[in-house]
C-alpha cells in the first residue's frame, strides 16, 4: 500500500465480533483506523485485545449511532475518509419479538451515520456496509448470487433490506458516493491469535458458539434442529466462512471503492456449505474434546441450505476466502478456551 493509499477509517461497531477482526485487517494494511461503538454487545477489553495485536492504540468514541452531532464531530476532529459501519442488532428471534427497537437501531441508526456524513466539513463519501445473507429469505436456487431476489423472513433481515435501498438511492441521488453492501453468509472462527473471537452474552443462537461452549464444558449438549431436512445427511447446510476472510474482504472492498463509483453489491462466503454434523465434527477434532448432541425438532424459519454464488465478488474484488474448515474450528476453539473461557 502506498501513503497516498491510506485512510482514516471509522469503524461503526468495531468492537464486536467482526468488526474487531476487520480493524486488525485494516490496520496492517496501513490504515489508521478509529472504533465508534456505544458497547451494548461488546466491551473495552476487545479494543485492548486488538491493541494487542497491532500493537499500538486505537482512538475509541463511545457513543450511539442515533447520536448525530457526535457522529458528525467524529468524523471532522479525526478527518475520516471511509466509513465501514457495523453497528447493529443481529439477533432474528429477538428482531421478533421487539421489531422497533431493531428499525430503530439498524436503520434509524444508519440514517443518522449518513445525515452526519453529509454534515461534516470533510464530507465523507465512502461506506461499507454490513449486510446478510438473511436478505435473500428462502433461496429459490443454488447457489445463491447478488441478483437473487430479495425476501427476507424476520424484521432483523428487513432492516438490512432497507438500508441497502436507502444506499442505493443515496448513491443514485449524487454520484460522488462510493458504497459497498457485503452480504456475509455465515461468518466463524476467530483471530490466531485466540485473543479476539465470539463470545455472544447469554445462549448463543448461532450453531458454531453454542458449539465451543459446549466443547469448553460451559454447555451440555447441542439440539441439532432437524436432520429430516433434503440435505446429505439431513441437518442443515450453511456457507461458514472464515471471519479474518471476511475482514479481508472489507480490505478488498475498500480497496475496490477507491476506482469505483456508485453502489456495489456483493457476497461474502466460500462458495460451499458444510452441515451442522459435518461442522460438529469438524470442532470435535480441532479440539479434542467431544460434543454431545441430541437431534430435535426444527427451529421455526430454518431453511435446507444456503450457499453463495462468489463469482462476482472474486472477479471484482480480487478476493477468495483463503482458510478452510479446520482453520474455522482451530481457531474458534483457540479462541473459546483461551480468552472466553467458561466465563
Ligand atoms: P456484534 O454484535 O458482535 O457487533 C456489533 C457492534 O455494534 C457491537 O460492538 C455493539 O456494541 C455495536 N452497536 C450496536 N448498536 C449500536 C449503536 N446503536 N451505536 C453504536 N454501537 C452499536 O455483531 P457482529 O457479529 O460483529 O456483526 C456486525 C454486523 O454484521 C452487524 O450489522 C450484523 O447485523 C452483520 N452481520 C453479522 C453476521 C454474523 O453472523 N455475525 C452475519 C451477517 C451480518
Ligand atoms: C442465522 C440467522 C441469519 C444470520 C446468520 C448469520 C436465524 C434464523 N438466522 O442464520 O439471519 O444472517 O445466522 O450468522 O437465526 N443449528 C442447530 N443448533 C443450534 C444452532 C443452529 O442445529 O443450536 C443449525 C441451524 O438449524 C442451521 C445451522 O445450525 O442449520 C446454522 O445455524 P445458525 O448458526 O443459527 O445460522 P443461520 O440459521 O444460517
Amino acid at each position: 500500500m502506498t501513503s497516498s493509499n491510506i485512510q482514516n477509517i471509522l469503524l461503526t461497531g468495531g468492537a464486536g465480533y467482526i468488526g474487531s477482526h476487520t480493524a486488525v485487517a485494516l490496520s496492517q494494511t496501513g490504515h489508521r483506523i478509529f472504533i465508534f461503538d456505544n458497547f451494548c454487545n461488546s466491551d473495552r477489553g476487545a479494543v485492548k485485545r486488538i491493541e494487542a495485536i497491532i500493537g499500538r492504540p486505537i482512538v475509541v468514541i463511545e457513543g450511539d449511532l442515533r447520536d448525530t452531532a457526535l457522529l458528525t464531530q467524529t468524523l471532522q476532529t479525526h478527518q475520516i475518509n471511509a466509513v465501514v459501519h457495523f453497528a447493529g442488532l443481529k439477533a432474528v428471534g429477538e428482531s421478533n419479538r421487539i421489531p422497533v427497537e431493531y428499525y430503530a437501531n439498524n436503520v434509524q441508526g444508519t440514517i443518522s451515520l449518513l445525515q452526519a456524513m453529509q454534515k461534516a466539513d470533510n464530507h465523507p463519501k465512502t461506506f461499507v456496509f454490513s449486510s446478510s445473507a438473511t436478505v435473500y429469505g428462502d433461496p429459490k436456487y443454488l447457489p445463491i448470487d447478488e441478483a437473487h431476489p430479495l425476501a427476507a423472513t424476520n424484521p432483523y433481515g428487513r432492516t438490512k433490506h432497507h438500508i441497502e435501498e436507502i444506499l442505493g438511492d443515496l448513491a443514485k441521488s449524487d454520484p460522488a458516493w462510493r458504497i459497498a453492501c457485503l452480504r456475509y453468509f455465515n461468518p466463524v472462527g476467530a483471530h490466531d491469535s485466540g485473543l479476539i473471537g465470539e463470545n455472544p452474552n447469554g445462549i448463543p443462537n448461532n450453531l458454531m458458539p453454542f458449539v465451543a461452549q459446549v466443547a469448553v464444558g460451559k454447555l451440555a449438549q447441542l439440539s441439532v434442529y432437524g436432520d429430516d431436512y433434503d440435505t446429505p445427511d439431513g441437518t442443515g447446510v450453511r456457507d461458514y466462512i472464515h471471519v479474518m476472510d471476511l475482514a479481508e474482504g472489507h480490505v478488498a472492498a475498500l480497496n475496490y471503492l477507491t476506482t469505483h463509483d456508485g453502489f456495489h453489491v456483493f457476497n461474502l462466503g466460500t462458495g460451499r456449505g458444510y452441515s451442522v454434523l459435518e461442522m460438529v465434527k469438524a470442532f470435535e477434532a480441532a479440539s479434542g474434546k467431544s460434543v454431545p448432541y441430541k437431534i430435535v425438532p426444527r427451529r421455526a424459519g430454518d431453511i435446507a441450505t444456503s450457499y453463495a454464488s462468489v463469482a462476482y465478488a472474486t472477479a471484482e474484488l480480487n478476493w477468495h476466502a483463503k482458510r478452510n474448515l479446520k482453520d474455522m474450528c482451530e481457531s474458534g476453539w483457540k479462541f473459546q478456551h483461551m480468552t472466553a473461557k467458561s466465563s
